[in-house]
């Protein structure tokens, strides 16, 4: 058994929930503190709710159900029959309800931000890095009605790059050898990290050279996290791509994806629970529109060039903005822009639902969300209309709720 399963199944044995059996922690966690919290923390006593005669989004299959109820209590879905209180009756009528929104790609750093996703439909988020871990490990621990907030803690970059010159960078904590990747690593599983994170850098910047980059996911995968790498242009790509990372976050502005970044693409990251035949991209779209205009020589169009290339491909895509307190993308409401960015480049809206449903939950190992069914969290987006015919329907939002807390 490896680690994290002992950790796992001591934390099960420890509070013997019904979420403990089901398999409740993301299989990249390993930090006993943390999952112990996460799992409290998860099981808000919450009364019955069932929403009547409502189209219920299948991601796994790609329709809309007819209309049916579906209930929850207590942070997750039951059958109806199963219910030990009298449940709340919400009307579903000529409305779609929706798997809770994930958001891959953002860098909350309060509690307003947190709610700002809640508000907007997204229950859980992955933060790819904050100010300190202090910020990352608060944001964490919030408790019922914010999103489920997983984080990386640090990012890694060389001293001098451009990352490096962000305000509130913490100097100390860059990386210039290989020999620093493997402490590195571990600082940041201490702090709590779900995953890894480092950087390419854009020319002309300084950047981890291809030893450093390999060395981080190689003491990643030593970890059993899944290890992410922050690649915006053609030869930072390439450069993830080469150290074996498992997710890819941006896309190139420079020069689009050609035959060789798309071979690269479909080859297995060099950590593979999951098995995976490819790398998995988040391509911050709803960012790259905006940084074209602020970095001379990038254009949107390499940008759509590359992600349609690997749509085409067949590599998962999943939905990420990059929010952040600095400028560009906001906290919520840019993920609605990047569902429409992704249908724009050739993704029918079922499938950008998928990409921020099902493939997000089951990329970031997070088995007990992405589709409705018993069992699973109660994170559920109640919208007017069929976002499966018309994506920007997911905007109509009438009640969101996260583990059976409702929101608005
Ligand atoms: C970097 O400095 C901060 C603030 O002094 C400290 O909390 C942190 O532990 C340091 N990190 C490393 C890797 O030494
Ligand atoms: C990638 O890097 C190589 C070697 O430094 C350089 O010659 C090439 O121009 C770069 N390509 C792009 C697209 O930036």
């Amino acid at each position: 058994m490896t680690k994290i399963l002992r950790v796992f199944a001591l934390a099960c044995v420890a509070l013997l929930t019904h979420a403990c059996i089901l398999g409740d922690a993301p299989v990249a966690r390993s930090h006993i503190p943390h999952v112990s919290r996460h799992l409290v923390a998860r099981q808000p006593q919450t009364n019955a709710v069932v929403i009547k005669n409502v189209r219920v989004f299948e991601p796994l299959i790609g329709i809309l159900s007819p209309p049916r109820d579906v209930a929850f209590e207590n942070g997750r879905i039951v059958p109806l029959a199963d219910c030990s209180s009298t449940p709340t009756v919400v009307d579903g009528t000529g409305r779609t309800l929706l798997p809770g929104l994930i958001e891959s790609h953002s860098h909350p750093e309060t509690a307003e931000h947190l709610q700002a996703f809640a508000r907007n439909g997204v229950t859980t988020v992955m933060s790819l890095g904050c100010g300190t871990s202090e910020t990352c490990g608060g944001l964490a621990g919030l408790g019922p009605g914010l999103p489920d907030l997983y984080f990386s803690g640090g990012v890694a970059t060389v001293p001098g790059g451009q990352h490096a010159q962000t305000p509130g960078y913490p100097q100390n904590e860059t990386v210039s050898e290989t020999e620093q990747a493997a402490p590195w690593v571990q600082a940041q599983v201490d702090k709590g990290a779900s995953f890894i994170k480092f950087i390419t850098e854009r020319a002309p910047s300084p950047t981890l050279n291809d030893a450093t980059l390999a060395a981080l996911a190689q003491a990643a995968k030593a970890q059993h996290l899944l290890s992410n790498c922050h690649a915006a242009d053609y030869n930072g790509t390439r450069q993830a791509l080469d150290a074996g990372v498992n997710i890819v976050h941006h896309s190139s502005t420079n020069v689009a994806y050609d035959d060789e970044i798309l071979a690269k693409f479909k080859t297995a990251p060099l950590f593979n629970p999951l098995h995976l035949a490819t790398r998995v991209s988040v391509p911050t779209l709803t960012l790259m529109r905006f940084i074209v205009k602020i970095i001379p020589g990038q254009t949107y169009e390499a940008a759509q060039a590359s992600v349609k290339s690997l749509h085409d491909a067949g590599i998962p895509i999943l939905v990420g903005t990059d929010s952040n307190i600095i400028a560009g993308p906001t906290f919520g409401p840019s993920f609605h822009d990047e569902l429409a960015n992704l249908v724009e480049i050739g993704l029918t809206p079922v499938e950008a639902l998928r990409s921020a449903t099902l493939l997000p939950a089951r990329h970031w190992m997070l088995r007990d969300r992405g589709v409705i069914a018993p069992g699973l969290r109660a994170d559920l987006l109640l919208v007017n209309g069929d976002p499966t015919k018309d994506i920007s329907a997911t905007k109509n939002i009438e009640q969101v709720w996260i583990a059976g807390v409702a929101i608005l």
